[in-house]
């Protein structure tokens, strides 16, 4: 068991870099699984994520290594068709590999992803398309089976444009006979990066970033060489933890533009961002405003930034209003952030925020990822010292964070807790 344990009101300075991103490496090593041929990822993030999803394609049979530069180099020659239960419940990306291995053997199993701490997040519109392309799935016993011949190229209407329903049915209908077309798509950078690998091994598809995806069925597909982008989530982490601690930092790599919603809700907020090149400036103002935010999906506000944008509107002077319409139960973090000093009441997916709160540290708990990013950065702005526990689901998407943030002048260290039981 670990703690972070932080000392707050230090300034930051400097430049901080940011990791390959999370949410699309987790893609590409699934559409690995479509090849026999050796596929070579580069700028991978040494996070939990990755090495949960290495487990579960090591499970299935794929050599994979991750060397400490972040390439990875991924091998499938022989594939077993069912994922064991252990490493497969422990992550929901790992729906991931459904598509891949129903495209490459006709056949697949693996543990049902359930729900999770953000609330209800079925995968029926994953299995719809499957169906839609001639696959048999069969719901039970806490497992989802899926056989096919081989996958036949559909028209597919997605009733909402989710990320990894859209990466899914890409992955499946790329061996699959005929064209696809995929409407209501999601157009998140991380389908772009999708595509761009498919391509990259062999495949026919156009269209990500915007609604309609068409991939046109090939027999077969060879290896692939690919440098992940960068986190725009954990660069958006970064901008929130310069505004909320008044300081300047400089934060490389970004890509401009899938970072337009953040930056754009931030000088609302009173900060000044300047992006020239790769690398974005921030610049908190001692004075942060009063903003209206609601998630949607990309090219909208990122659900993964709502928890940060909280802790930071805690501190603003005025009553902001945040709206999460991505998932059902994303206000976890609030109860948190009350202990340090937040003022913040929840109506469903509405939280209303009055500010300016001093924040002060206190004893908090990581309930998932962002929920741990947001108590971060309350951390780094709060007068006194926070521990946080939980970490493990802060290590899940972060590389190296509080190196990073020691690197920008932070106070923030990592400590073993004894459990009480061990004391008695
Ligand atoms: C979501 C985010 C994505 C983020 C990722 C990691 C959106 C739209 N998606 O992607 O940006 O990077 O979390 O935190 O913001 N849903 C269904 N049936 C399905 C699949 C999804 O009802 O078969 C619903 C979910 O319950 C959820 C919504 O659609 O309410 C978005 O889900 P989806 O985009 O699939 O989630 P992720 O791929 O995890």
């Amino acid at each position: 068991m670990e703690k972070i344990v932080i000392t707050g009101g230090k300034p930051l300075a400097g430049e901080v870099h940011v990791s390959g991103a999370k949410n699309a490496v987790l893609k590409l090593m699934a559409a690995s699984l479509m090849t026999d041929q050796e596929c070579i990822i580069r700028n991978v993030p040494n996070i939990k994520d990755v090495k949960t999803m290495m487990d579960i394609l090591r499970s299935i049979g794929a050599v994979v290594e991750l060397s400490a530069d972040g390439v990875m180099r991924i091998q499938a020659k022989e594939l077993s068709w069912e994922a064991p239960d252990a490493s497969a419940r422990e992550m929901r990306a790992s729906i991931q590999v459904m598509g891949p291995l129903l495209a490459r053997l006709g056949k697949a199993r693996l543990s049902h992803p359930g729900g999770c701490d953000l609330g209800a997040r079925p995968v029926d519109l994953h299995l719809a398309g499957f169906r839609k392309m001639g696959a048999v799935i069969q719901e039970e016993y806490g497992h989802i089976t899926g056989q096919s011949v081989r996958l036949r190229g559909q028209e597919i209407y997605l009733d909402y444009p989710s990320v990894g329903a859209t990466e899914n049915l890409m992955m499946a209908a790329v061996l699959a006979e005929g064209n696809t077309v995929v409407r209501n798509a999601a157009k998140e950078p991380e389908i772009i990066e999708v595509q761009n690998f498919l391509n990259c091994m062999g495949a026919r598809v156009r269209g990500a970033g915007t609604d309609t995806i068409k991939v046109q069925g090939v027999r077969e597909l060879g290896g692939a060489d690919h440098t992940v982008i960068p986190d725009r989530i954990e660069a958006g982490t970064f901008m929130v933890a310069a505004v909320m601690t008044g300081s300047e930092i400089a934060i490389s790599p970004v890509i401009s533009e899938h970072l337009e919603m953040v930056r754009a809700k931030l000088r609302e907020a009173g900060a000044e961002i300047e992006v020239a090149g790769e690398t974005a400036w921030v610049k908190g103002n001692a004075h942060i405003l009063p903003i209206q935010v609601r998630s949607a999906p990309h090219p909208g506000f990122p659900t993964d930034m709502q928890p940060q944008f909280l802790a930071l509107l805690s501190m603003a002077e005025g009553v902001s209003i945040v709206t999460e319409s991505v998932y059902t139960n994303r206000f976890r973090h609030v109860d948190e952030l009350q202990r340090m000093g937040a003022s913040i009441t929840v109506d469903g997916r509405l939280a209303v925020v009055r500010g300016p709160r001093h924040l002060t540290g206190a004893r908090v708990r990581a309930s998932d990822l962002r929920a741990g990013a947001a108590l971060v950065l309350a951390g780094l702005a709060a007068d006194g010292v926070t521990e946080i526990e939980g970490v493990g689901h802060i290590d899940r998407g972060y590389e190296n964070l509080e190196q990073k943030l020691c690197g920008l002048g932070a106070d923030i260290h990592r400590e073993l807790t004894v459990p009480v039981e061990a004391l008695i």
